[in-house]
């Protein structure tokens, strides 16, 4: 994972990657650090922790030329290789002589250590990033540039890495390269800034080019060299962004975490609107999806968005009659997957970074397959390499906790599946139009649920001191209750699983104990009776049954520790609205515990918001 940002030819160079670092604490925050050059000298700060440490470390001393610098690189880390400490923070410098700061994975970084040519090198840290200076710096010294040298220097690494490196002898150029890791260069007039993302460079520029993979470039003030993996001179496309949406705030909220759950009412509106028109129809062409008649479709994410596949699967099939196929990204990859049977694959991904969900639409195009991407970051990777996006709209998502997203990528995935029944005809009109008219309720609904915020705080007081609990589903709510085990267990780092209702008897039933919370999400949907069961059953063996459910299924539940009603719902449906309804109580919990039990919750430990390394 990890942010950089890399400025050449501006005043302040130091202050300015400072303010893109604080825009990339999504890719992670274990420490943070920066290096520049003034005077031909390299100097260098670091810091174990967020970057508001690095910046008060900053505040608290004097750091020589810091604001006169007009070269300077920067990174915010999450550890793959070595701890979290200072030596093992970035930049990583060689010799006070080359600075890296690196995103990603050098794969053969122990074979390349061990290359006799390096042995008069002491390698301070324990990183794999350490060796991409040190290799510089060998090429450097017998004779080459630093253009040459870093050039060099990727003829040996090998792995899935974004970096940018400065030499203090070369102080007017910047190198970077990209393999699979994202890498933009802004463009500004008589300076250049790089970020990991689009979004940390657009307070200075609002042109940029995207790398592409394998892409290599020097840049001074006021040029850029570009290279492509066959070390020929390139051009990239220059886009025009003007995304610049400024530093979010918390508008009064606790947390990112508790604002974000908080404005789904009104985000959802805008995912609506954007793929609803005027005359009900919905704006989604299902032939750029790639459908084909008597194909499955197949659906990969990760994580949350891998849950919002499932309730897919379970829409898709039962409401438009298509089989669907979920794949977690991670797997699908490197399984030697077959496409007998598909002709498109439908990618979830908030961050549109993911890596592993970028592989994996990258292995469905090797194989044929139309990409759809369902995203939130416009001009991410995924956005741009998939042949055909749709997007959620929901603004920043800060919070490593997905919540707004979940809901959202859930409405997107709804439309699709009413507009392939519609197509198929597999519903009616009338059904047709029901839906829709169900799905422009749901910013109401949601509002409504938000209005069981009190009673699901005196739940989360009642099972916050706990060490594991279980969360039960079935049907469309299967997937809710992995959900809310993951939701609870990343931000409160309580151990939560999820289970489907009736697996319990094969197996999970045996973790049950006496006062275990077991949380279980339950509509009436002709089912209820079998979940009910299920519960009867966690509590003959001493569960603390808390039942999130509708008012039917908590009449017919009255043995349950606690309940807690959602508020109603056309009845017909309300089973198939069930799991972005019932999504807000499962944030809400997972949310309130953490907060209890005094977690950061919004930058839990060990997570980063994007995860972009294997
Ligand atoms: O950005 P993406 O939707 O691709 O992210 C996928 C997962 O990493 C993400 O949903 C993760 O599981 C969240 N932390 C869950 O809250």
């Amino acid at each position: 994972m990890c942010g950089i940002v890399a400025i050449i030819g501006k005043e302040n160079a130091c202050r300015h990657v400072l303010d893109g670092l604080k825009k990339l604490e999504y890719r992670g925050y274990d420490s943070a650090g920066l290096a520049y050059i003034y005077d031909k000298k390299m100097f260098n700060i670091k810091s174990v922790g967020k970057l508001n440490k690095l910046i008060n470390a900053i505040e608290e001393s004097k750091f020589s030329k810091l604001e006169s610098s007009k070269v300077a690189i920067g990174h915010t880390r999450w550890a793959t290789h070595g701890k979290v400490n200072i030596k093992n923070a970035h930049p990583i410098i060689y010799d006070k002589k080359v600075a890296v700061v690196h995103n990603g994975i050098i794969e053969n970084y122990e074979k390349i250590k061990e290359k006799s040519f390096l042995k008069s090198y002491d390698f301070e840290t324990t990183t794999d990033t350490e060796v991409i200076p040190v290799l510089i710096d060998n090429f450097v010294k017998k004779g080459k540039s630093f253009f040459e040298s870093a050039k060099s220097t990727l003829k040996i690494i090998d792995g899935a890495y974004a970096f940018a490196a400065i030499h203090q002898d070369f102080p007017n150029e910047i190198f970077v390269s990209r393999n699979t890791s994202p890498l933009v260069i802004g463009i500004g007039s008589d300076f250049k800034v790089v970020g990991s993302d689009s979004h940390s460079i657009t307070q200075l520029v609002n042109q940029v080019i995207y790398l592409e993979d394998g892409d290599y470039a020097i840049i001074r003030n006021k040029e850029i060299e570009i290279f492509d993996k066959k070390d020929e001179k390139t051009h990239r496309k220059i886009v025009n962004v003007n995304t610049d949406i400024g530093f979010v705030s918390k508008d009064g909220f606790r947390h990112f975490m508790e604002k974000e759950i908080f404005e789904q009412p009104n985000v959802l509106i805008n995912t609506i609107s954007s793929l609803l028109q005027e005359n009900d129809k919905i704006d989604i062409n299902t032939q750029k999806i790639g459908i084909k008649k008597n194909n499955a479709i197949l659906i990969s994410a990760a994580g949350t968005s891998f849950y919002a596949a499932i309730v897919a699967k379970y829409w898709i099939e039962k409401i438009a009659n298509i089989a669907v196929s979920v794949e977690l990204a991670s797997e699908y990859r490197y399984r030697n997957p077959s496409n007998v049977g598909f002709s498109s694959m439908i990618v979830i991904s908030q961050s549109g970074e993911s890596i592993d969900t970028l592989m994996a639409m990258r292995e469905a195009k090797k194989l044929n397959l139309k990409t759809t991407a369902i995203v939130n970051v416009e001009g991410s990777t995924i956005d741009r390499e998939a042949d055909y996006s749709l997007y959620t709209r929901v603004g920043p998502e800060i919070g490593v906790a997905s919540t707004k997203s979940f809901t959202s990528q859930l409405t997107v995935l709804f439309l699709i599946a009413i507009k392939l029944a519609n197509e198929n005809k597999t519903i009616n009109h009338k059904e047709y139009q029901s839906f829709i008219k169900l799905t422009k309720s749901l910013p109401n609904s949601l509002s409504k649920c938000l209005k069981m915020n009190d009673e699901i705080i005196d739940i989360a007081q009642k099972i916050k001191n706990t060490s594991n609990t279980i969360f039960l589903g079935r049907g469309y709510l299967y997937p809710l209750a992995l959900e809310g085990a993951l939701k609870l267990k990343e931000i409160s780092y309580i151990h939560a699983e999820g289970f489907a209702a009736g697996e319990m008897k094969h197996g999970p039933i045996a973790l049950i104990e006496e006062n275990l919370p077991v949380i279980m999400f339950l509509i009436s949907d002709g089912l209820e009776d079998k979940s009910i069961s299920n519960l009867q059953e966690a509590v003959s063996r001493g569960a603390r049954t808390i039942l999130i459910g509708d008012r039917k299924s908590i009449k017919k539940a009255k043995f349950v520790n606690y309940s807690i009603e959602i508020p109603e719902f056309e009845k017909k449906f309300a089973s198939t609205f069930s799991p972005i309804l019932m999504a807000i109580p499962a944030q809400l919990l997972a949310y309130h515990v953490a907060r209890e039990r005094g977690t950061d919750v919004d930058q839990p430990r060990n997570l980063a918001k994007s995860v972009t390394v294997e």
